[in-house]
């Protein structure tokens, strides 16, 4: 059966590295007899540009008619005065809004080789392995009413919403429980449900859904705010951390950089079972580099491991692209973000020898 991968190269480094992402694809259908067929499609500013719109209708449509879209990064500093729904930014939302993939994994993995490469002391983030599932499609990112209105005596006022119904609580945890089983069994909620009514109604969903259907999993509570100081103090302490949509953007940064580099890191958007997944490298459009084939390609061919794994069904190959990607690692392939001076395709040729 054929699987169908999409292509979103998008802004700054993001066509850099998706092209490498798209060498490892092809080198894995072959190797593996998946039966893969990738497609590409302007999307973010470069579509803006092209068709007048972040994400074009035919884009749209490409997307939900696959099996997973891998994206490279989207916005940048020239569209930065673009009207709002035009951003790049918007695309993206846009985007994982009518994928309805409501459930975002973001790893933060600190490959021992690169133990010396955090800010952070090694014996901090040695060994650090945790999933950061943040809700992706609520919140106040979508919240009713928003907007920036001019009142009578002439002020200002910006207003977002913040909020959450059950079901949407309860869709996200689930996935952080069954994630949970299948690792060191600890999820960590947190919200900030000493001043949010959001946060106590998280709080409030989260343990019965865990007493009705998960009570074989560790579940803890954990204020916002002191989870952002125990990512710094003692990150090993996670396994699998549930969040909401904004303190997930935010943590999720936080969790980026304990590892040493945000290009290595990759994350799964995932809505109901048998609909297609987003996939996308943690960093973004990076045009401070862009067109200098310099960015490290790692997080978008792991984002291919994560599509691999969760849309195209074969965590087979998920399995042995992972190990390729530490063997490169453990070789010394190193882009100049980790120190080096490998170019994108000298990394991404670092991937394929060890495949
Ligand atoms: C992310 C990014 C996006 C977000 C931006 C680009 C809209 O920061 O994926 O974390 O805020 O979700
Ligand atoms: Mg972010």
């Amino acid at each position: 059966m054929t699987k169908r991968l999409l292509l979103l190269p998008g802004d700054g480094i993001g066509p850099e590295v998706t092209a490498q992402a798209r060498r490892v694809a092809e080198r894995l259908a072959d190797l593996g007899r998946l039966d893969l067929a990738i497609e590409e499609r302007p999307f973010g500013g470069a579509a803006y540009e092209a068709q007048g719109a972040p994400l074009p209708a035919a884009t749209l449509e490409a997307a939900l008619a696959s099996d997973a879209v891998l994206m490279g990064a989207v916005g940048g500093p020239k569209w930065a005065a673009a009207p709002r729904d035009l951003r790049p930014e918007a695309g993206l939302l846009g985007l994982r809004r009518a994928m309805q993939v409501f459930a975002n994994l973001r790893p933060a993995i600190c490959f021992a080789p690169l133990a010396d490469a955090s800010t952070l002391k090694r014996e901090v983030v040695a060994g650090l392995d945790l999933m950061i599932v943040r809700e992706l499609t609520g919140g106040v990112y979508f919240g009713e009413p928003r907007g920036i209105a001019t009142l009578p005596n002439g002020q200002r006022r910006g207003v977002d919403t913040q909020v959450y119904t059950t079901g949407e609580i309860e869709r996200v945890a689930r996935v952080a429980f069954v994630l949970a089983r299948a690792r060191r069994n600890l999820v960590t909620s947190c919200e900030k449900s000493n001043v949010m009514e959001s946060g106590l109604l998280w709080r409030e969903v989260v343990s019965d859904l865990h007493a009705r259907e998960f009570s074989d999993v560790r579940l803890e509570h954990m204020l916002a705010d002191n989870a952002a100081m125990q990512l710094v103090r003692a990150p090993t302490q996670f396994d699998v951390i549930l969040t909401d949509n904004l303190f997930g953007d935010l943590l999720s940064d936080e969790a980026a950089q304990l590892t040493g580099s945000i290009g290595l890191l990759p994350s799964a958007a995932l809505g109901a079972p048998g609909r297609p997944g987003l996939y996308e490298p943690i960093h973004g459009s990076a045009p401070d580099i862009a067109g200098q084939g310099v960015a490290n390609p790692v997080a978008a061919i792991l984002s291919l491991e994560m599509a691999l794994r969760w849309s195209l069904g074969r965590p087979d190959l998920a399995d042995r692209l992972s190990a390729a990607v530490s063997r490169a690692l453990a070789a010394g392939a190193r882009t100049r973000d980790l120190g080096g001076a490998l170019t994108t395709a000298q990394m991404g040729e670092a991937v394929l020898a060890a495949l």
